[in-house]
């Protein structure tokens, strides 16, 4: 699958569940309202649309949520998947997690051939944490994360850095990070979706983050890939990897090879657009592939150039009105 700017798309992102148990400030309101049930595509119908995303030159594949281990019997999807691990079609299916129920899911999924997940952890402080998350449990989630690193998955933390919030912690979440074997990310805030918050207040620019870690440490830009949007350097006093995802202050929209689906079958093109292409009838309306198929080459053609993240300076309003829990990043 080959955009219109001649990018390449080989990474697809699957949203499997608009719910999660957390509810991150800075992601969703506390009274958001999740879809009902029956919207849902089912796991088989979440299957086959992956697999004719495979099919069609997809071999990255990440389930995000919502938190994707809250949807009822994941466990069947991802087994299911695995298989085009097994052929070669697939190199890597992996997902990003809240981290609550890894404890229980950690074995399992290492088992079916997940190799690296990455966890959301804005603080290592568990009041915070509480907080940010609305009522989160940092224990459980460390547990889990012991728990996948026990069953030999690779984990990366990533964390939204916010102003005011985490700022002054950077440090001493990289040398926790770095000395327990696991790579970095910092995340810039994306204005999408209405939240209780102002998020002009939380913004913080990684760039300043940055500067700050180099009068610390030394830092050397690294050619480590993953196919996310991250940029990587080696901070050389750890020895380990930290990311930074700057969507706010630099554009890696270039080299973008990723498109998301949602759980009821809506395929973005952007995290930061909200044109849109409803996969879930021409899914639904034969059992061959062949209709979703030209579904998804029309979706690929109007693929945009880049994202379109403002926030109106007067009304304060972001430009992309959906949340992120939608297409889970
Ligand atoms: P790796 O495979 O480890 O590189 O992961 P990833 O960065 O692709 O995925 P992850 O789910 O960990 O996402 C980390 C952050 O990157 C989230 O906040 C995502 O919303 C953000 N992100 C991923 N893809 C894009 C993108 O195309 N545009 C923007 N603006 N942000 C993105
Ligand atoms: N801006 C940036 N990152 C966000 N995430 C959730 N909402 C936002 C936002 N508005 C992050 C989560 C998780 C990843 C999937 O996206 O913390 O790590
Ligand atoms: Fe849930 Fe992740 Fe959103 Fe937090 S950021 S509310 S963990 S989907």
């Amino acid at each position: 699958m080959i955009d219109p700017f001649g990018r390449h798309v080989t990474y697809l992102r699957v949203s499997v569940t608009d719910r999660c148990d957390f509810r991150c400030v800075y992601c969703m309101a506390e009274d958001m309202e999740f879809l009902p049930k029956r919207d849902l595509l089912t796991l088989e119908e979440l299957d086959r649309l992956s697999s004719t995303f495979i099919a069609k030159g997809v071999r990255k594949l990440r389930l995000t949520g919502g938190e994707p281990l809250v949807r009822k019997n994941i466990m069947y999807l991802i087994r299911s998947l695995s298989r085009h691990l097994e052929t070669g079609a697939l190199e890597e299916l992996t997902l990003t997690t809240n981290g609550s129920q890894l404890k229980r899911f950690a074995g399992d999924l290492a088992a079916a051939g997940v190799r690296r997940i990455n966890v959301s952890v804005d603080t290592l402080d568990a009041d915070k944490f509480r907080s940010i998350t609305r009522w989160g449990e940092l224990k459980k989630v460390l547990e889990g994360i012991d728990a996948a690193q026990d069953a030999g998955l690779k984990v990366k933390l990533n964390a939204v850095a916010l102003k005011g919030f985490n700022d002054a912690e950077i440090p001493s979440m990289i040398t926790w990070a770095h000395g327990r074997g696991m790579d970095m990310t910092l995340i810039e805030t994306m204005p999408m979706g209405e939240i209780d918050e102002d998020r002009t207040d939380q913004y913080l620019p990684l760039s300043q983050v940055r500067a700050d870690l180099s009068q610390r440490w030394t830092l050397n830009d690294i050619p480590y890939k993953t196919g996310g949007p991250a940029r990587y350097v080696e901070v050389a006093e750890t020895g380990g990897r930290l990311g930074f995802i700057t969507p706010m202050t630099h554009n890696f929209c270039e080299s973008c090879n990723r498109v998301r689906v949602t759980c009821t079958g809506t395929l973005f093109m952007c995290l930061g657009q909200d044109d849109a292409v409803d996969l879930r009838a021409p899914l639904r309306a034969s059992e061959g592939n062949e209709g979703l198929a030209q579904a998804i080459d029309d979706a690929i053609s109007r693929k945009p150039k880049g994202h379109d993240f403002v926030i109106d300076r007067k009304t304060r309003t972001p430009a992309v009105s959906r949340h992120m829990s939608v297409t889970g990043g």
